[in-house]
């Protein structure tokens, strides 16, 4: 049986168009899902928006229309972006579907009753943006709220709370003995720091009379969940959590593989998410992990809508294409570093290592097939069978290990190894000399068969580009991780022709 591999992202605020940096996210978990596919794993890729909350009704608000009507106008971008960047994904989590509202107000309902959910009045300073209360931790230096709050506003509410403080134990014990449970491991280590001082309990609810747009306290009609409890629960909700009918298929799912942002590590996925969870009954082995990745940054900053240094991914897919973004966000951040975005980088990138290396590979070696031997191959040993084989096994290791950049730079030395045999063998000549007709077939047959075994590899990565180098080998085989072992080009294999796949970008 082949294992699942559920991959989750965090669920995009639909406040705002969608930027770059959503995008990263995006394309990183659809390398992953494309990847484990490609691998044989069972492999389900959830994603979505987060319609509710205060920041969604104040951007509706704004623009002068229904919360409805403009989550619905804002969506529409994210789904537009998602198609035009081939981002395969098998779940959509919409959080004001009314399976995900049925799913958030069964586990208030449950905690609500098990006791774990209660009301109390507090008085407080609150930040309208960031949708808290504040307390004296998040003052500065001077003792004032900073910046980053926005608006603060004093507020004195009755509200529903969650005991998160009575799992504080818990949680560090769990931190503790699953050294896995956060990716990369720095932060795990600010994840247990933070856990640590977990000292309140968590506010779950908002008065209706200053926020209505969200789901209903099935036990409080006057007030709606705060948004991330509402919105935490899509990674089940849509997996078919709490649905008797989808009891086996949500067991042989879960758990997900979070893919988030650094930002929302504390508090919201590595404190309220995992003792939800717990609270919820889930046991410690099902607890899920969180695959952290950093920022795209632009000069120096997060790319995002307040600081006003987005850049929308669609100008990138109508100038260059979706893959070479895809490529250059991929090859140059190391998961969970972050990275600066410019446009030169990004066209030095596609022009550097696709372009000129693995698009002239294919041109070259398919256009010598085609010259001296019409394009069809004669089944050989070859001498760089060893260190292709060997190259792939390292691929694999580094995408288990979500190391996307590391695979890219495995997948690019097979082909700076292949291009540096031309020039060693140089064929041009081998083809004036008869006697060396065995050696040209075995350079061209090796040429032909380490560039099917790279179109594998780059698959998850470039997928239409992929397939476009298979049409020209004219390989039709299972997009199968088995079939990158080497020789599987028949002998007699007639390969198609030429045309580039990577034309190069000139700038002015
Ligand atoms: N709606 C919440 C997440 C709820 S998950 C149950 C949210 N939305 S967001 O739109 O602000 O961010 C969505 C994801 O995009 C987050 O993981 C966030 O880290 C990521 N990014 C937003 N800007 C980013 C960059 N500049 N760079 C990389 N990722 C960034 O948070």
């Amino acid at each position: 049986m082949s294992k699942p591999f559920f991959i989750t992202t965090a669920i995009d605020y639909t406040n705002a168009a969608p930027h770059v940096g959503h995008a990263y996210e995006k394309i990183l978990a659809d390398v992953l899902a494309r990847y484990h596919r490609l691998a044989g794993d069972r492999t389900y890729f959830l994603t979505g928006v987060d319609q509710h909350g205060q920041k969604v009704q104040q951007a509706a608000t704004a623009a002068g229309i229904s919360p409805e009507e403009f989550v619905a106008q804002t969506t529409e971008k994210f789904t537009a972006l998602w198609k035009r960047l081939d981002i395969s994904f098998d779940g959509w989590a919409a959080t004001t579907d009314p399976l995900h509202k049925t799913c958030v107000q069964g586990i208030l309902q449950a905690l609500h009753d098990k006791g774990d959910i209660y009301r109390a009045k507090y008085r407080g300073f609150y930040s309208v943006r960031q949708e808290q209360f504040l307390t004296d931790k998040e003052r500065g230096e001077d003792g004032a709220f900073g910046p980053e709050w926005g608006e603060v506003v004093e507020l004195e509410e009755e509200n529903w709370y969650f005991r998160l403080g009575q799992y504080r134990d818990w949680l560090i014990g769990f931190l503790d003995s699953h050294p896995a449970a956060v990716i990369p491991s720095f932060r795990l280590a600010e994840l247990r720091n933070a856990a640590a001082k977990i000292s309140n309990d968590l506010s779950i609810s908002r008065p209706k009379s200053r926020l209505s747009w969200g789901i209903e306290l099935p036990f409080d009609r006057d007030c709606v969940t705060y948004v991330w409890f509402d919105a935490l629960v899509n990674y089940i909700s849509f997996a078919g959590y709490g649905d008797p009918a989808k009891a086996d298929e949500f067991a042989a799912l879960w758990p997900a593989l979070h893919v988030i942002g650094k930002d929302i590590i504390i508090p919201a996925h590595g404190i309220y998410w995992l003792i939800m969870l717990h609270a919820m009954g889930f046991p410690d082995e099902q607890i899920p992990p969180l695959l952290v990745h950093g920022y795209v940054m632009m000069d120096g900053e997060k790319m995002s809508k307040s600081l006003g240094n987005i850049r929308d991914p669609n100008t990138f897919v109508d100038t260059f294409g979706a893959g070479a973004l895809r490529y250059y966000l991929m090859r140059d951040c190391a998961v969970g570093q972050d990275m600066d975005f410019t446009d030169d980088r990004l066209v030095q990138r596609y022009n550097g290592d696709l372009a000129n290396s693995l698009g002239n590979l294919l041109n070259r070696s398919l256009s010598m097939a085609k010259r001296y031997r019409q394009g069809v191959l004669r089944r050989c040993e070859s001498p760089l069978a060893e260190f292709v084989t060997e190259k792939t096994a390292a691929y694999r290791r580094q995408m288990d290990a979500h190391q996307i950049h590391a695979a890219i730079e495995t997948t690019q030395e097979i082909v700076v190894r292949c291009n540096a045999y031309v020039e060693e063998t140089a064929p041009w000549k081998l083809a004036k000399d008869p006697a060396q007709a065995d050696k040209l077939d075995e350079v061209l047959y090796t040429l032909a068969e380490a560039l099917r075994i790279v179109s594998l590899l780059i698959t998850p990565v470039l997928p239409s580009a992929a397939d476009a180098i298979r049409a020209q080998l004219v390989w039709a085989g299972p997009l199968d991780f088995n079939e990158v072992a080497w020789g599987r080009l028949a002998d007699g294999h007639q390969l198609g022709e030429p045309v580039p796949v990577f034309p190069r970008i000139e700038r002015e």
